[in-house]
C-alpha cells in the first residue's frame, strides 16, 4: 500500500506525457542514433524512418544548442499522441520507449495511447504529487548545476 504522495509505476508513466510537448538537446539521445552498441549502432526500438530524421536534424557534432521536439507528431498540444508514439517506436527518450517495450508497464501505455479518458486525470494526479516530494535545503541536498549529474 502507498502513501499518498509516493509516486507509482502509472504517475511516472503519466509524467512522461510531459515529453509531449517542448524540445530537447541532440546529445540527450545520441546515443540512440551512433553508438547504441557494437552490432547495433542505431536503437533497434526506435523506428527506422524517425531515426533518419532524428540524424538529419541530429549530426554526429551538431551545435550543442540545437534542440529539436520531442514529439514529433504534434509537438505543441498537450495529448496522449506521446503514448501513440511509444507504440509506434517513437519515443525519443530510451526512458520513453522502455515505458512501452517493458511488459511491466506495456499495458499502460496502450490504455493511454487508445482511450484518452483514462490518462486525463492521471497527469494531474502525478504532477500534484512531484510538489508535494518536498525540497531538500541545506546538507540534506544540493541544487544541481546540471540535473543529470551531481555537483563537483
Ligand atoms: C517520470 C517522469 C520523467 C522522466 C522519467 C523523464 C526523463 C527524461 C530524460 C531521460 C530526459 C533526457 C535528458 C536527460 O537524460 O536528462 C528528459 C528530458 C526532458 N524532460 Fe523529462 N522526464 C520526466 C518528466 C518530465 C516532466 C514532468 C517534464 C516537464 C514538466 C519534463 C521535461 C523534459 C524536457 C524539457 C527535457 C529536454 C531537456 C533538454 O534537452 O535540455 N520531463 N526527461
Amino acid at each position: 500500500m502507498f502513501a499518498k504522495n509516493n509516486l507509482t509505476q502509472t504517475d511516472m508513466i503519466a509524467l512522461s506525457r510531459a515529453h509531449t510537448v517542448g524540445f530537447s538537446h541532440c546529445s540527450r539521445f545520441a546515443n540512440r542514433l551512433y553508438s547504441f552498441s557494437p552490432s547495433s549502432p542505431v536503437d533497434p526500438d526506435l523506428d527506422p524512418t524517425y531515426a533518419q530524421k532524428l540524424m538529419q536534424a541530429c549530426p554526429q557534432n551538431v551545435d550543442p544548442r540545437i534542440a529539436i521536439n520531442m514529439d514529433p507528431a504534434t509537438p505543441q498540444t498537450f495529448d496522449n499522441m506521446y503514448f501513440q508514439n511509444l507504440v509506434t517506436k517513437k519515443g525519443l527518450f530510451t526512458s520513453d520507449e522502455v515505458l512501452f517495450t517493458n511488459k511491466a508497464s506495456q499495458a499502460t501505455v496502450i490504455d493511454f495511447a487508445n482511450n484518452p479518458g483514462d490518462f486525463s486525470g492521471a497527469f494531474d494526479t502525478a504532477i500534484r504529487k512531484l510538489g508535494r516530494v518536498g525540497v531538500k535545503t541545506g546538507n540534506a541536498g544540493q541544487i544541481r548545476v546540471d540535473c543529470t549529474a551531481f555537483n563537483s
